[in-house]
């Protein structure tokens, strides 16, 4: 298994060019189900997950012409309607060709995801709002089957925000007959980004980015070209690790306007902020401030910046609370962070770091993709050696991480 061992105290100092967003292109990639014709994307990210994404539409006959960053899908031979438990256990965004697959074929067998390190985290939202539709679904074997002649228009309400969810039943209702209303929806710029992609194909979608988005059915969806939306929540991470180090940086091709929540805590923190285009320049001195962070779902502060975020405050001046509202379980950092000095309590959804004038370098577990950053951040301003172990969470969601953090002035290796 493969690790990074990281020496830390050299402040992150440079530019680095941000990646297309991994929670952008995963449901991108599964709207090629919804059309016979060509989806062309660009500056998609090279990651696991989109590897594994990939080899799940090709087993559905799909098929691709791949390039650097770039993919051409042609959805004209799809014959296989099935997710199969390998892959959406290792991926549970796979959970989204459920939508693409009922409404264009009219069934669909995609697995059960199943438990994950961060929590239960059900799909029953997603299973609710296509019966809502007029599927037919049956669990069977740890599968969910569907089936529906064509699925019909329908008010739909979330009990709870869910981001795929959102996901999965927009683009079914985009082949639906008639309107689709989605109350309390996901307002992720990650959901309008799949909205841009499939208006660019003939969908008819408005309100993405608001609570209630409208979707008006077309009997079939033409070829588009799109390019995948900036990571978020890399640039996010960047940041936070130039932040925790004392380090001062700028991020090339992302956005502000959608990080506004976390660049605001930043500057809480003693950041200072330049924002110019699509550039973003942090410089930081001294020791940052110890800062409260509630999660919750866009535009309130985003669940996948939480464990960085605890990083910063575990060599902070004061104390912090740091309240998760999302996931159940996703915590699991906080004991490795321990095993670097950091001193945390944890309460239910609450914890209460104490920040600590420095961390000492020691070998740690990454549990999940988000964890695994936080580690990452931590070793970088631990004194002496940290070897994080498990790091193909990392690989799952962040483009070549080791070399853009080298690229920075970190002394970080990969060992094979
Ligand atoms: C997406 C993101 C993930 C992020 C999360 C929250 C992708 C590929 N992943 O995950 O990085 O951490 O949003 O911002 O975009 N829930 C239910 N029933 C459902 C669906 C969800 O109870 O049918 C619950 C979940 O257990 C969780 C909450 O709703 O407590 C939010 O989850 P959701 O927004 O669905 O997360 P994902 O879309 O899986």
């Amino acid at each position: 298994m493969q690790k990074l061992a990281i020496q830390g105290g050299a402040p992150l100092r440079g530019e680095v060019r941000i990646s297309g967003a991994k929670n952008a292109a995963l449901p991108i990639m599964c709207a090629s189900l919804l059309t016979a014709d060509t989806l062309h994307l660009t500056n998609l990210p090279d990651l696991h997950d989109v590897g594994t994404m990939r080899k799940l539409l090709l087993q559905m006959g799909i098929t691709a012409e791949v390039a650097p960053n770039e993919i051409t899908f042609n959805g004209g031979k799809v014959e296989n309607w099935e997710a199969p438990y390998d892959m959406v256990k290792t991926m549970r965004a796979a959970i989204l060709v459920l939508g693409p697959l009922v409404a264009r074929f009219g069934d669909a067998k995609v697995s059960l995801p199943g438990g994950c390190a961060i929590g239960s985290r059900p799909v029953d939202l997603h299973i609710k709002g296509l019966q809502a539709m007029g599927a037919e679904i049956a669990i069977e074997h740890g599968y969910i089957h569907a089936k529906a002649k064509r699925l019909q228009g329908a008010r739909i309400f979330f009990d709870i925000v869910s981001v795929t969810g959102t996901e999965n039943l927009m683009m079914a209702a985009a082949l639906a007959d008639g309107v689709t209303v989605l109350e309390n929806a996901a307002r992720e710029p990650e959901v309008v980004d799949l909205a841009d992609c499939l208006r660019a194909m003939g969908a008819q979608i408005s309100g993405d980015g608001t609570d209630t988005v409208t979707i008006t059915g077309v009997k079939a969806l033409h070829g588009a070209t799109h390019r995948i939306m900036p990571d978020r929540i890399e640039s996010g991470t960047f940041l936070v690790a130039a932040a925790a180090t004392g380090g001062s940086i700028t991020l090339r091709e992302t956005r502000a306007d959608i990080l506004e929540t976390v660049l605001e805590k930043l500057s809480e923190a003693g950041a200072k902020i330049k924002v110019e285009g699509d550039s973003i320049h942090l410089e930081m001195s001294g020791r940052p401030k110890a800062i409260n962070v509630r999660t919750a779902p866009h535009p309130a502060f985003p669940t996948d910046m939480q464990a960085q975020f605890m990083a910063l405050n575990c060599i902070a001046e004061g104390s912090a609370m740091v309240v998760e509202t999302i996931f159940e379980n996703r915590f699991m950092h906080v004991q490795e962070l321990r095993r670097l000095g950091a001193q945390i309590e944890v309460e239910g959804n609450t914890s209460v770091v104490k920040g600590v004038t420095h961390l000492e370098g020691a070998t740690v577990m990454a549990t999940d993709l988000r964890a695994s950053a936080c580690l990452v951040i931590a070793g970088l301003v631990a004194q002496g050696e940290t070897v994080i172990d498990r790091i193909y969470h990392l690989d799952r969601g962040y483009e070549h991480i080791e070399s853009k953090l080298s690229q920075l002035g970190a002394n970080i290796r990969r060992i094979k």
